[in-house]
C-alpha cells in the first residue's frame, strides 16, 4: 500500500476547560474526580468564536508548511468530520476556500473511525494513479453538538482539528475497515424538519446520545477483533509494535487494550486527558505530538485503531518513513 505521511498539523480553540471549570464556571453537577476515574479527561479545547472551519484552517497552513509544500501541490483534500459549519459545502471545500486550493475537494463521515477511513480513500486514490498529494483534515466542534445540561455525555468530548498530508510511499502495510451496524448506541440527531408541507415525521434537531455501557462493550470487541487480524494478516505479533495509537475515547477502554495485549504503558501514547475525545482528530493529534516530540522515528511500526458511531472500526499498520 503505496503512502506515506509526509506533514501534520493542528489547530485548537484558544479556551481550555478543565474539569473543575465545568462545575465552578458552568455549574455541571460533576466533579474531576468523577470524570478523571471514569474516563481519564482532565480537560478539553471548547470554542468560544472559533468555527469548524477556523481550526481546520489552522490545521492545514500547519500541515502545508510542515510538509514543505503549497495549497497547489495538492490533488486532494479529503475531509472528516461528524458535522461540517454547513450541510453542504463540505469541510473539505470550506478548507480549499481558505488556502486558495482548486483540487477535489470531500468529506467522509465515519465519526471516530474517520481518519482511517480516510487514509484508506487516500491510499486508493494514490494506488490507483488518481491522485499523488493529498490533505487529509480531520475537524470536530463536538462542543456544538452536545446537551451542556447532560452530565454523562458533554463532559467526554473536546473541538480541534488536525491534517496530515499523504504522498506515494510504503508507510502503510496494512488496513481495515468495518462496521457493526447500530444506529441507536450513539447519534447525532439531524434537524430534518424544514418545511416540507406534507411532511408526517419531522424530527426535531437533536443533541449526542451515548449508551455509555454499550459503546463501551462494542469498543473492546473491536479493538480485539482489529488487533487479532491485523496480526494474523501481517505475521506481526503485539512485541513487534512499537506504538499503539488506540482513539482517545476513554482511558479504561485503552487499560483494557494494554490488559489483553500484555504489553508497556509507555507504548499506548494517550492525550486524553489534555483534549477529551475529539472524534477522528484524536488520532491525528497524537500522530503530529507524537512525531514532533520525537517519539516516532523511521523504521518504527505504528498500530492505529478506532471505533465510532455507525458502529464504525478500522485498524492500520504503518512502519514510519
Ligand atoms: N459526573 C457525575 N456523575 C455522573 C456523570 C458525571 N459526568 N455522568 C454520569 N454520572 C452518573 C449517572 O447519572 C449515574 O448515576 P445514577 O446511578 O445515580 O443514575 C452514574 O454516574 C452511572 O452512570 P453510567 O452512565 O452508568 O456511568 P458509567 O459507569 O457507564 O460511565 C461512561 C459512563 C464513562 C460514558 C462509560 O459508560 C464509558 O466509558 N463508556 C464508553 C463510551 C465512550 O467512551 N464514549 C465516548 C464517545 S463515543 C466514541 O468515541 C465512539
Amino acid at each position: 500500500m503505496s503512502i506515506k505521511i509526509t506533514g501534520t498539523g493542528i489547530g485548537l480553540p484558544k479556551r481550555h476547560v478543565t474539569n473543575d471549570e465545568l462545575v465552578s464556571q458552568f455549574g455541571l453537577d460533576t466533579s474531576d474526580e468523577w470524570i478523571t476515574t471514569r474516563t481519564g479527561i482532565k480537560g478539553r479545547y471548547i470554542c468560544e468564536d472559533e468555527t469548524l472551519t477556523d481550526l481546520a484552517a489552522t490545521a492545514t497552513t500547519n500541515a502545508l508548511a510542515d510538509a514543505g509544500i503549497a495549497a497547489a501541490d495538492l490533488d486532494y483534500i479529503i475531509g472528516s468530520t461528524v458535522a461540517a459549519d454547513a450541510h453542504s459545502p463540505s469541510l473539505a471545500c470550506a478548507v480549499a476556500e481558505r488556502i486558495d486550493a482548486t483540487c477535489a475537494a470531500v468529506d467522509v463521515n465515519g465519526a471516530c473511525t474517520g481518519f482511517l477511513y480516510a487514509i484508506d480513500a487516500a491510499s486508493a486514490l494514490i494506488e490507483a494513479g488518481r491522485a499523488s498529494t493529498i490533505l487529509i483534515i480531520c475537524a470536530e466542534k463536538m462542543s456544538a453538538h452536545v446537551d451542556w445540561t447532560d452530565r454523562r455525555t458533554c463532559v467526554l468530548f473536546g473541538d480541534g482539528a488536525a491534517a496530515v498530508v499523504v504522498t506515494r510511499g510504503n508507510a502503510l502495510k496494512y488496513i481495515h475497515l468495518g462496521s457493526r451496524p447500530d444506529t441507536q448506541v450513539i447519534s447525532i440527531p439531524n434537524d430534518m424538519a424544514g418545511n416540507n408541507p406534507i411532511a408526517r415525521d419531522q424530527v426535531p434537531a437533536g443533541f449526542v446520545y451515548m449508551d455509555g455501557q454499550k459503546v463501551f462493550k462494542y469498543a473492546v470487541s473491536m479493538i480485539q477483533q482489529e488487533i487479532n487480524d491485523g496480526f494474523a494478516n501481517t505475521g506481526l505479533g503485539s512485541e513487534d509494535i512499537d506504538y499503539y495509537l488506540f482513539h482517545q475515547a476513554n482511558l479504561r477502554i485503552i487499560d483494557y487494550a494494554i490488559t489483553r495485549l500484555k504489553q508497556p504503558h509507555d507504548k499506548f501514547p494517550t492525550n486524553i486527558e489534555r483534549y477529551g475525545n475529539v472524534s477522528s482528530v484524536t488520532i491525528p493529534t497524537l500522530l503530529h505530538e507524537m512525531i514532533h516530540d520525537g517519539r516516532i522515528q523511521p523504521g518504527q511500526k505504528l498500530f492505529l485503531c478506532a471505533f465510532g458511531a455507525g458502529m464504525t472500526y478500522g485498524g492500520a499498520i504503518m512502519e514510519w518513513e
